[in-house]
């Protein structure tokens, strides 16, 4: 009988879902996954489709969960500013916390996704490598926010919290249009039907600049030991691959994967050129026999612009 009751919030995102993956197989756990959509794959999990964002919704759906003992935290709202994405995601975390917490009288430990835009690592040139006790940008910034509240909302109780800072995550995902696999996969099978070469679309500093990413697999083993270890208890960690790179390195091996000539760097907005392509894309996945996401739920073309244009070093302290 599984020992322990994980409940991934946001268990569809490109870190929900391979959490989610990875303990799969340990019978140890017991999964409850949460998220508007339902799952579009076979999974043991249960799953409960809830609106985080509405705080009737989520008490009603969540005060069952009276065995839960660990909440992996990793439930994501876009905006269009950084300064908004505050009031939706604190919402989300403090309407998926609280009623759990007020029902599972078994709560060891909360896990929460922030990541390496604390730093600033978003809007400029920042101090690298960044270490976790480094001071965060100007805020507003709603990985402080849910931070602090977290600490603050642990104070006192027996259940722990820790959290985790990735940068740029990897992995495979449906419908999380901020992951950068599929930014690439996309614009390069874009590239390839229309006869381009595979051009880098970002600045020419970007190009150079020294970056970072994080497995979602690497993420996944992660959240599981800061929820079980008791050393992580209360702890914040960076976390990467561990390898620094740079895109000028990579593009020619992306380039061969795809088939495809490695261009030169050629800037230009994504979010604007991607823009039209939407019927391009449906003779592509009818071509292929591909899933008909549609084109707009696909990627996120100004986070793909955001990645690409950071002609500055994107560093984490992971020691
Ligand atoms: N992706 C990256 O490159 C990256 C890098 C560093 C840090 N992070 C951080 O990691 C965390 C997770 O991000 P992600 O990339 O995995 O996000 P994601 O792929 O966009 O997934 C977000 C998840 O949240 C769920 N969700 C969104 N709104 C909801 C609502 N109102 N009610 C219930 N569920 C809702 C989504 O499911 P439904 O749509 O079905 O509701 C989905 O399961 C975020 O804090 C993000 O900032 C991500």
């Amino acid at each position: 009988m599984a020992n322990k009751t994980a409940v991934i919030v946001g268990a569809l995102g490109v870190v929900g879902r391979n959490l989610l993956h990875h303990l799969e197989p340990d019978p140890d756990w017991e999964l409850v996954g949460l998220s508007r959509r339902a799952p579009d794959f076979e999974t043991r999990a249960r799953f409960i489709a809830v609106d985080l964002l509405d705080r009737v919704d989520a008490e009603a759906k969540l005060s069952g969960l009276t065995q839960a003992t660990h909440i992996f935290y990793a439930a994501f709202q876009g905006r269009p500013t950084w300064t908004e994405h505050n009031a939706p995601n604190l919402a989300m975390l403090v309407n998926s916390v609280e009623p759990i917490e007020a029902v599972a009288t078994d709560l060891r430990h909360v896990n929460l996704v922030e990541g390496t835009k604390i730093y600033g690592s978003h809007l400029g040139p920042f101090k690298t490598p960044a270490k976790e006790s480094d001071p965060p940008h100007l805020l507003p910034n709603f990985y402080y926010d849910q931070e602090m509240w977290l600490r603050g909302q642990q104070e006192g109780k027996v259940w722990t919290w820790s959290a985790l800072r990735p940068q740029t995550v990897c992995g495979f995902a449906l419908g999380s249009p901020m992951n950068i696999a599929t930014v690439i996969a996309v614009y390069a099978t874009v590239c390839k039907e229309l006869g381009l070469p595979l051009r880098f679309p970002g600045k020419p500093g970007a190009f150079d600049a020294v970056y970072q990413v994080t497995d979602s697999d690497h993420l996944a083993k992660a959240m599981t030991w800061c929820a079980t270890a008791p050393k992580a208890a209360n702890e914040v960690f960076n976390l990467t691959n561990g390898d620094f790179f740079r895109w000028q390195n990579l593009w020619p091996r992306f380039a061969e994967f795809f088939g495809l000539q490695p261009g030169p760097v050629q800037t230009l907005p994504l979010a604007e050129f991607m823009a039209d392509k939407a019927s391009l894309w449906r003779r592509i996945v009818e071509k292929h026999g591909l899933q008909g996401i549609p084109y707009a739920d696909l990627v996120a073309w100004p986070f793909a612009d955001y990645v690409f244009g950071c002609d500055w070093d994107v560093m984490s302290d992971t020691l």
